[in-house]
């Protein structure tokens, strides 16, 4: 949908005893959104944050604060993550047995509302919820961690997800072991949106900025000849 890639930094893989400046930090460093990656250790197998932590970094930027929500039950928990400050929240459709009342629900609370699917699931469980939406977040590892092997099998969903969309404005975003080498594969299918974890922290603060900028480099190129 966008012409150039969104870049959204996950703060999974930051310091998380220094949460706030690292938000700063990555922000500075052209980060366009921040992926925030809410665990339960029921949905998935590991516990990261909730509410509360958001709320505390939200004042260190405006930039739009993209929330992933791998929690199940997802519902009571909707107004909790818009009153902490963000703005579009993802809800996993496998962590939902009534993902159109969660979509409505995340719209009815002022926020974008997103799909996830994990690699294994068929995208055709949004075929009717298409216009209830603002992303579709195509999962290329397993929820859960971060560091782990981008699975290929994906790019021929994300394929098949731009050309379900149509002309509807709806982002395309990709999560997990995206790298200057994968990005291209996923922005040439169609996503415009690229979260990165590992890729962008681990090199320090000093090699956010150019990181940032490979994935970027390295996916407009593809977006660009695929147009
Ligand atoms: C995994 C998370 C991802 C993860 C990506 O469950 O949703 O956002 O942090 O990390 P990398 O980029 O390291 O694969
Ligand atoms: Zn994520």
């Amino acid at each position: 949908m966008s012409e150039k890639t969104i870049i959204a930094p996950s703060v999974l893989s930051a310091d998380f005893s220094r949460l706030g400046e690292e938000v700063e930090t990555v922000c500075r460093a052209g980060a366009d959104w921040i992926h925030l990656d809410v665990m339960d250790g029921h949905f998935v197998p590991n516990i990261t944050f909730g509410p509360p932590v958001i709320k505390a970094i939200r004042n260190r930027t405006e930039k739009v604060f993209d929330c992933h929500l791998m929690i199940a039950p997802v519902d009571s928990f909707l107004g909790a993550f818009a009153d902490a400050g963000c703005d579009i929240i993802t809800v996993h459709a496998e962590a939902t047995t009534h993902l159109d009342r969660s979509l409505q629900a995340i719209r009815d609370l002022g926020c974008k509302a997103g799909v996830s699917l994990n690699p294994s699931t068929r995208e055709n469980v949004i075929e009717y919820v298409l216009d209830r939406l603002d992303l579709i977040l195509l999962m290329t590892v397993n929820p859960g961690f971060g560091g782990q092997a981008f699975i290929p099998s994906v790019v021929e969903k994300v394929r098949r997800v731009k050309s379900m969309i149509g002309s509807r404005p709806i982002h395309i975003e990709i999560d997990g072991g995206v790298t200057p080498e994968t990005a291209p594969l996923v922005a040439a299918a169609g996503a415009d949106v690229l979260v990165a974890g590992s890729a962008v922290f681990k090199g320090g603060s000093e090699a956010y900025a150019k990181s940032i900028a490979a994935i970027r480099a390295a996916s407009d190129g593809a977006m660009k000849k695929a147009a």
